[in-house]
């Protein structure tokens, strides 16, 4: 880590930490909630590493102003959660649950009166059953179900959500949940999972719709993108472009105006007339998450795959065995600025952030200066792409606790704060002092 000064930010920028319902909330099966794709998924045998659920995760629906604290402490000035769908609609369908929507609204109103800014993800992944049972994201009509959720929200929540976001990383959604099937809802349908992004990205363009009824707040999605790093022999180019319009374009040049790129599995029969018009409805902001660039290298003859993904050498590594590289960040926020010109809009980092084992000390301290490594190079990659023209005005680290880490479970801590699970007991970690300090300068 240099020890270089922190350079200074724009003044206004937007300083965050992220979280997810399902990932930290708990409480699922108080106020009417109804089962979601992921609750039945942590029940399969076998599909959790360490076989737990979401079922607790960190308490936080019951300890949420103890978690609002923690923030206020922090000195952020926005809070990016996420607003879980099967409380709302425990079907997916039919009016708001009263008793859903009141928790969100005490926490939006304890986040103001902290001076936090309640940034809103309207899905991150948790799908209500019932309309997995229909079909899910394969079915066409869970698009038009999506906007009327993202409607019943925003009548309640839209005079105080600064930002809206509709969807949570539909790539990771399409590509682990739906072609590998390590993700809820578990289909294993590769390439065939092309529907999946064509009805996110619908549902994504008709919720824009439905939320610039109700609020004048701006609307953004958050996408996960990957620079590509080439390895190796000639055919790698071609391997490199196929993954990288999977990956960084699908979900992006849609959304932007220019139609979808030419990427494995998609399909123009399931692109019905005037669906690129919906889904190009123009939004504020363009999330980016960020963890890590993709090694990439030609396939074995016969594959089934246009690429094959290999290990990338030569960096430090997370506890999830992911690399460690702020300059891929810089990379892609340059990359989407030389791709995308004047039809880009304004960039926040709506995630970046590591796993690493951390645990508490004798004295019951949480040291992890790995983390703070991580975090001030990515820092830094920002402020370099800023410096460079790119237009970032946000970066939230993800996340504020250690949580339920999807198909890892509980083994992945992504924290500033640390969880004792079987306590609930919330320690900051040297992170959170580091990262209290950038944000107060
Ligand atoms: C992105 C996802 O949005 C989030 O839910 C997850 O915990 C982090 N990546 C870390 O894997």
């Amino acid at each position: 880590m240099t020890t270089a000064p922190m350079p200074d930010f724009p003044a206004g920028f937007r300083w965050g930490v992220s979280t997810s319902a399902y990932q930290i909330e708990g409480a699922t099966t108080v106020d009417g909630r109804g089962p979601s794709i992921w609750d039945t998924f942590a029940r399969e045998p076998g599909r959790i590493v360490d076989g737990s659920t979401g079922d607790e995760a960190c308490d936080h629906h019951h300890r949420y102003a103890e978690d609002t604290a923690l923030l206020a402490g922090l000195g952020v000035s926005a809070y990016r959660f996420s607003i879980s769908w099967p409380r709302i609609q425990p079907t997916g369908a039919g009016p708001a649950l009263t008793a859903g929507l009141d928790f969100y609204d005490r926490l939006v109103d304890g986040l103001l009166a902290a001076g936090v800014d309640p940034v809103a993800t309207l899905f991150h992944w948790d799908l209500p059953q019932a309309l997995e049972d229909a079909g899910g994201w394969l079915n066409r009509d869970t698009a038009a179900r999506f906007a009327e959720y993202a409607d019943v929200t925003a009548a309640r929540l839209g005079d105080r959500v600064k930002l809206w976001i509709t969807l949570n990383e539909p790539f990771i959604h399409m590509s682990l949940g739906h072609g590998m099937g390590v993700h809820a809802p578990g289909r294993v349908l590769l390439f065939d999972a092309f529907p999946v992004a064509h009805h996110q990205l619908l549902g994504h363009g008709l919720a824009v719709a439905a939320l610039r009824a109700r609020t004048a707040s701006p609307v953004a999605i958050a996408n996960n993108y990957s620079p590509v790093r080439p390895a190796g022999d000639s055919d790698v180019d071609r391997a490199a472009a196929a993954y990288d319009a999977l990956h960084n374009r699908l979900f992006t040049d849609p959304l932007l105006g220019l139609g979808y790129p030419d990427a494995p599995g998609v399909d123009p029969t399931v692109v019905r007339d005037g669906d690129l018009d919906v889904i190009a409805a123009p939004i504020e902001v363009l999330g980016v998450n960020y963890y890590n660039p993709t090694g990439i290298r030609a396939p074995e003859e016969g594959s089934p795959l246009p690429f094959e993904i290999v290990p990338l050498d030569g960096y430090p590594r997370t506890a999830f065995d992911w690399p460690v590289a702020p300059d891929g960040l810089r990379e892609l926020l340059l990359q989407l600025r030389d791709r995308y010109g004047d039809a880009l809009p304004e960039i926040q980092v709506t995630e970046s952030g590591c796993a690493y084992d951390d645990a508490p000390d004798a004295q019951g301290r949480v040291d992890d200066p790995e983390r703070i490594a991580y975090l001030d190079g990515h820092v830094r990659a920002v402020h370099e792409a800023i410096g460079a023209g790119v237009p970032v005005t946000g970066y939230f680290v993800w996340s504020l606790l250690d949580n339920w880490e999807w198909a890892e479970g509980f083994t992945k801590r992504f924290g500033l704060v640390h969880v004792d699970y079987p306590t609930q007991r919330r320690t900051p970690k040297s992170s959170y002092a580091w990262f209290r300090d950038l944000v107060r300068r």
